[in-house]
């Protein structure tokens, strides 16, 4: 190969080509794959032996190297028996989008690089927010996630919130079950640990109105500056929802900003069947959305909405001399101003096409099956005595423990922990452990919309099979 061929490489196009065709035709086989396919140490020590080549190798054989010895590894996140974290089942419209995005490969920092695919990107973001119940002035941005999200809101709420001189007087208010990438933002943005208060929840796993309050007040009269609470609609251990019209009102009378981490159960806000449930999301001043997790898009989707997007424009705006050119003079803003990238690709244009193709009545359709899901794998679980249901069903997340009388608790906890392993080891669904109450407890979450009743019952039947074989 010359030099010349580079940038533009004949060659490598055939190769997408082909590797497109292969890679669909393996997708119909994946739900017959286990769950999960380990690198055992030679695998890894192979992978760590190849060297960056001082001369180039055959396109061919370095793409064949990928799919045999890199991507083949790891958990499945998109098999329909994938219940472990938030999985990732992914739309093929989602991956279509992607190759378009990487195609064409759009600079998306400002609107005059791609005024059409920004232009769609700023209608989507304004139609989530009509969504969440915001109003005219909301805008936000497609990030890359729910933890760059939650940090690019929470930036905009210290800067609104905090005069400089007060900055390291700022106190902010998450729950035991708030995710941990909120805490890991604040710290990045100045909020020590010393100054992130992690309110109790309820028997619900709902933060606790009550010590919210007092922390607040006792903060104030320790002369901290409290100056945001996030609530989680869709924890990440049970899916739970803070009670969102009350921590509004208490943000309001305390004069705080009110963030909601929806990374994952915002997408509830697209079902007709359940949407009352986020009732009080369109009072708070910022929302974190993934469309990686429940609107079934490819990794790399998230989106940041504020109710005034003047507030993301005050934290991130610059404008240095070599981007003048690219300055806009008229409604709309370059992104580039409203978030923490310069350069960023147009990540909002695959959940545009998978919407457009889809129909918000079907996205919603789907989403609701998570809910039934989690239903039938409660059903299935309390036909089992020695299961203790530690969060029922909701947004499409369980929790259980078997908990036999005759073990002690720490028993108890092991045994848990060695049904889940075996479960992954034998590959037939993916069921990890979390911690709740301090008991180790089995989670499911499911949001596969293709996942099956069948699905569910089985997977509850093979842990019932393996705690019997294991507590004999
Ligand atoms: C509630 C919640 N918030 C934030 C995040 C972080 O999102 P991401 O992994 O996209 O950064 C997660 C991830 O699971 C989550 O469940």
């Amino acid at each position: 190969m010359n030099m010349q061929e580079i940038v533009l490489n004949t060659q490598s196009e055939r190769v997408a080509a082909d590797f497109i065709k292969k890679f669909c035709s393996e997708k119909q086989e994946l739900y017959d794959q286990k769950i999960a396919n380990d690198a055992d140490k030679n695998q890894i020590a192979k992978l760590k032996n190849m060297n960056v080549p001082e001369k180039g190798r055959p396109i061919d054989s370095v793409v064949n190297e990928m799919i045999e010895d890199i991507y083949q590894y790891g958990y499945r996140l998109n098999h329909t028996r994938f219940l472990g974290f938030i999985p990732g089942p992914a739309s093929t419209f989602s991956w279509l989008g992607d190759i378009m995005t990487s195609s064409y490969n759009l600079h998306a920092g400002s609107f005059m690089n791609c005024p059409a695919a920004s232009c769609i990107e700023e209608e989507l973001i304004n139609w989530l927010c009509v969504q969440a119940g915001y109003s005219k002035e909301a805008g936000g941005l497609f990030v890359s996630g729910g933890s760059m999200a939650n940090m690019t809101a929470l930036c905009a709420a210290r800067d609104k919130m905090l005069t400089e001189d007060r900055q390291h007087l700022g106190v902010a208010y998450v729950s035991d079950q708030t995710h941990s990438s909120v805490a890991k933002g604040l710290r990045i943005l100045g909020v020590s640990d010393s100054r992130i208060r992690k309110i109790p929840t309820d028997m619900n796993f709902r933060m606790d109105l009550n010590q919210l309050e007092c922390a607040i007040q006792s903060d104030i009269a320790a002369g901290f500056v409290p100056f945001a609470v996030i609530a989680s609609v869709g924890s990440t251990n049970t899916g739970s929802i803070d009670p969102l019209e009350e921590i509004a009102l208490l943000c309001k009378q305390y004069n705080l900003w009110m963030h909601v981490d929806g990374a994952f159960g915002a997408s509830v806000l697209l079902t007709k069947k359940y949407k009352h449930l986020l009732k009080g999301i369109e009072l708070s001043d910022s929302i974190s959305w993934d469309a990686h997790k429940w609107l079934f898009q490819t990794y790399g989707c998230g989106m940041v909405l504020v109710k005034n997007k003047d507030n993301l424009l005050n934290s991130f705006s610059t404008h240095p001399e070599y981007l003048k050119d690219l300055e806009m003079d008229n409604d709309s803003m370059n992104p580039w101003d409203i978030g923490m990238e310069l350069t960023r690709p147009t990540r909002g244009l695959k959940l545009w096409l998978t919407l457009q193709v889809v129909g918000s009545d079907m996205m919603g359709e789907a989403i609701e099956h998570g809910f039934q899901l989690a239903e039938w794998a409660e059903d299935e679980i309390k036909k089992n005595s020695d299961i203790e249901i530690i969060s029922p069903a909701q947004l499409a997340i369980i929790n259980f423990r078997y908990a036999p009388q005759s073990l002690t608790e720490e028993q108890k906890d092991e045994l848990n922990l060695k049904i889940s392993k075996r479960m992954i080891e034998d590959g037939y669904a993916g069921v990890f452990t979390t911690v709740l109450n301090g008991k180790k407890v089995l989670r499911i979450c499911a949001i596969h919309p293709e996942a099956t009743e069948y699905d569910m019952r089985s997977t509850v039947c093979r842990l019932n099979q393996y705690y019997n074989e294991i507590n004999q």
